[in-house]
């Protein structure tokens, strides 16, 4: 398996803090505090995985998954200075390659769905809700899709094309506009029970949504 993010990787937790001033990491943890003790909770394209840790101290019982060994690296390497005491799961693979079909109370896929061309995303968070069980929830962290005036949608795609383009040229991510989550969300039957927002000076260009299946 190729690994892409081989040279971003020990980067990557660094760079997205530069960028954001700090709001890519409390929207990627702002829905932890759902978590239950012993809530079954999955960490799709985990990276450094601040927000798994979280999860893990908060009592969930943590898999995470990652295509690149070198993010799973860095992941280990925050868990070791994290002193955790609980085990966590670990899966270096395609999160397509993982069948545990409504096992999980949470999904996470935070700032990943973004790295995919549209019809791949599509197939990827039909696959994150499919691994959710009835009555537990999706929960996406992203680049909030552009609203607000003309000033404030065309400051957040701006931002959008500074922030992405370095990973469209080293780690081949997709390159495309900002995605409607909860739009998309709400496609696959998902109903949005809350939406976190992060601002980027004053705007709201990331945003945490909590998603829940149906039982
Ligand atoms: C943009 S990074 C986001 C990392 C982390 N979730 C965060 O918020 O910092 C995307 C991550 O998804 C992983 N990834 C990409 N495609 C994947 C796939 N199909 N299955 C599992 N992991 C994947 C990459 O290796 C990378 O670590």
């Amino acid at each position: 398996m190729q690994d892409k993010y081989k040279y971003m990787a020990p980067l990557y937790d660094f760079l997205a803090a530069i960028y954001s001033f700090g709001s890519i990491d409390s929207c990627k943890k702002a829905m932890v505090e759902k978590i239950h003790k012993g809530d079954q909770v999955l960490f799709a394209g985990v990276g450094h995985g601040v927000d798994a840790i979280a999860a893990a101290k908060a009592g969930g019982a943590v898999t995470v998954v990652d295509m690149s060994e070198k993010m799973l690296s860095q992941f280990n390497a925050n868990l070791k200075k994290n002193n955790l005491d609980t085990t966590v799961i670990q899966i270096n693979d395609n999160i397509l390659n993982v069948q545990e079909t409504g096992k999980y109370d949470f999904v996470f896929g935070n700032f990943f769905l973004n790295v995919f061309y549209e019809k791949d995303m599509r197939v990827i968070i039909e696959k994150l809700e499919s691994l959710v069980k009835p009555g537990g929830y999706l929960v996406i962290g992203d680049w909030a899709h552009p609203e607000g005036n003309i000033f404030k949608r065309t400051f957040q795609n701006i931002y959008w094309v500074l922030g992405v383009t370095p990973f469209y040229l080293i780690t081949k991510n997709a390159f495309h506009p900002i995605y409607n989550y909860p739009q998309e969300m709400t496609n696959l039957g998902l109903k949005i029970v809350e939406k976190k927002y992060f601002t980027y000076m004053g705007v709201n260009c990331f945003w945490s949504i909590l998603g829940k299946k149906e039982q």
